[in-house]
């Protein structure tokens, strides 16, 4: 579904971003993982191509990794002219990365104003600044996808009743940021559809990570099937937004949630 399509995964090297890397590479895409992690994207290189070598050939064309910061315009510039000389085009950004400032994760009454600030510059922040140089490099190129990878948490308050009896909670700047973040989507939408760019999010439910069993119980509850899903179960809905079939989607939300919203 997406034949030499050059797609940028920030957050790559992560649990969601690895997976992504993933598929994109399955469909014949090529992947370029964008994190500041240089270590854990080389393992998930490795391993990819491990996986993937014996049921694919040149695999390992198909994967590279940048050093990039998305608080970093210089950074992103490079990255932006290397992808250029290398394949003249950049198809898709997927800003998937997960920068978290130093005092995040504290309870509401917790979080002074300067901790709450600090999430949402870096999160909203960071993802506005980097779709920001793309869509300028974009719109030279005449085409461009942004993909905004947002949560539930960005279509609804969270379900608090599933924390109970855990130390689990989730903080309300994650909340907000994530709200935005589909707004921000919307609005770039708007902004930029009669230049053949779109913007669309996907909000993921819960991925699991060893969390403990009550809260992946009162999470189930509210589900379909499944509860809390894996990276791998996102995909799916990434694929499409990149690939040509979803050619006229554009500032749209999917929500991949096993009907946890519902
Ligand atoms: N894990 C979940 O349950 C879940 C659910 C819904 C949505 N999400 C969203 O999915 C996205 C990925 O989450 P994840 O759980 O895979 O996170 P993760 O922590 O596993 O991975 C995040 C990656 O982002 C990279 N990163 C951090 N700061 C960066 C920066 N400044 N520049 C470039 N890369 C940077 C990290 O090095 C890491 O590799 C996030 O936007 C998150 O909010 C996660």
């Amino acid at each position: 579904m997406l034949k030499d399509k050059v797609v940028v995964i920030t957050g790559g090297a992560g649990r969601i971003g690895s997976a992504f890397v993933k598929s994109v590479v399955e469909q014949n895409g090529i992947a370029i993982i964008a994190d500041v992690n240089h270590v854990a994207a080389k393992m998930i290189i490795y391993k990819i191509t491990t996986e993937l070598a014996p049921k694919m050939e040149n695999v390992a064309s198909r994967i590279m990794f940048i050093n990039l910061d998305i608080f970093s315009k210089i950074s992103i510039q490079e990255m932006i002219d290397l992808l250029h000389e290398k394949y003249s085009r950049i198809d898709a950004l997927v800003n998937n990365a997960y920068p978290k400032s130093k005092n995040y994760g504290k309870k509401f009454f917790d979080i002074d104003m300067q901790d709450f600030n600090e999430f949402i510059d870096l999160h909203l922040g960071g993802y506005f600044n980097i779709s920001q140089q793309f869509i300028r490099y974009f719109l030279k190129q005449g085409h461009g996808n942004i993909i905004n990878i947002s949560s539930i948490q960005g279509v609804a308050a969270p379900a608090f009743e599933t924390y109970e009896g855990t130390d689990m909670h989730s903080p309300v700047e994650y909340t907000v940021a994530k709200h935005g973040l589909i707004g921000m989507t919307k609005y770039m939408a708007k902004m930029f559809k009669k230049d053949g760019i779109r913007v669309n999010a996907i909000s993921p439910g819960g991925i699991l990570a060893d969390q403990p069993q009550r809260f992946l119980d009162q999470y189930k509850a509210r589900c379909g099937t499944k509860g809390m899903l894996d990276a791998r179960d996102i995909s799916g809905a990434l694929v499409y937004l990149i690939s040509d079939s979803s050619h006229y989607v554009n500032g749209q939300n999917i929500i991949v949630d096993d009907g946890f919203g519902l």
